[in-house]
């Protein structure tokens, strides 16, 4: 049989991946995790095809990446544990079902098979782009409102982004992601949840030829260009360490 082009209309319009997406959904939701469902890989798939052709990616490989980014998760409706993995399996047998040319099975299996942080690593642009796309997605859209618990991390910072979004500077070759969190959670919490998936993201900037700076209320914090100057203390406060 020979191979076909095979586009994202496609892939969206396929029942076989809608319902994995979402069993991994119904899934994840009874393990207690944030919404993984159609809004999640609708996000990643657009973000993954935006990155990639803001800088300057054939039209297939955005298309590639966007197809990468709607099945990336269904892995989860096995386990989560090595989603990434499973979910490549899975994909590559319904990929190959489909007829699809297996050089590019193969690019978007590698990507979906590295975006998580565990086991991950950027090995093609795809790869490198869902990354950035998957990881930014960190909102307080994503909560489930049943099942709000504000004793749960992961809950209490993504509701508290209100917003998110990221810059791609193709010129300066860089990678931002600006969040606005109030003060429901902190920097602290959202960097106990994300600092290895930050850490995936500056190796994926990386791999595209450029840098990942995480902005969070205004502040770069994973990238100083040059030290703040002190605070100066105000007239409450004290310095009371010693030298
Ligand atoms: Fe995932
Ligand atoms: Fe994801």
């Amino acid at each position: 049989m020979a191979r076909k082009i095979i586009t994202l209309d496609m892939i969206r319009a396929n029942t076989e991946f809608r319902k994995l997406i979402d069993c991994a959904n119904t899934n994840l939701e009874y393990m207690g995790y944030t919404e993984h469902g159609l809004r999640h890989v609708g996000y990643v798939s657009k973000t993954t095809a935006n990155i990639l052709a803001e800088l300057d990616y054939n039209e297939r490989t955005v298309e590639l990446g966007a197809i990468a980014g709607w099945i990336h998760d269904i892995g989860n409706s096995i386990n989560r544990k090595h989603h990434g993995l499973t979910g490549a399996t899975l994909a590559y047998d319904a990929l190959s079902r489909m007829h699809m040319d297996v050089s590019e099975i193969a690019l978007i299996i590698g990507a979906i098979g590295n975006h998580e942080e565990e086991n991950g690593l950027p090995v093609n642009p795809i790869s490198a782009a869902l990354i950035i796309a998957d990881k930014s997605d960190a909102h307080r859209s994503r909560v489930r409102k049943k099942t709000y618990n504000a004793e749960d991390i992961h809950d209490r910072v993504n509701m508290a982004i209100k917003k998110n979004y990221l810059v791609v500077d193709k010129v300066k070759r860089k990678i931002r992601l600006v969040i606005f969190m109030d003060d429901i959670s902190s920097t602290m919490d959202y960097m106990q949840i994300y600092l290895t998936r930050i850490m995936l993201c500056e190796k994926a900037a990386e791999f595209l030829g450029c840098v990942f700076e995480l902005m969070i209320n205004g502040m770069i914090i994973n990238r100083q260009k040059k030290i703040a100057a002190e605070p100066a203390l105000s007239a409450s406060e004290k310095e009371v360490s010693e030298e």
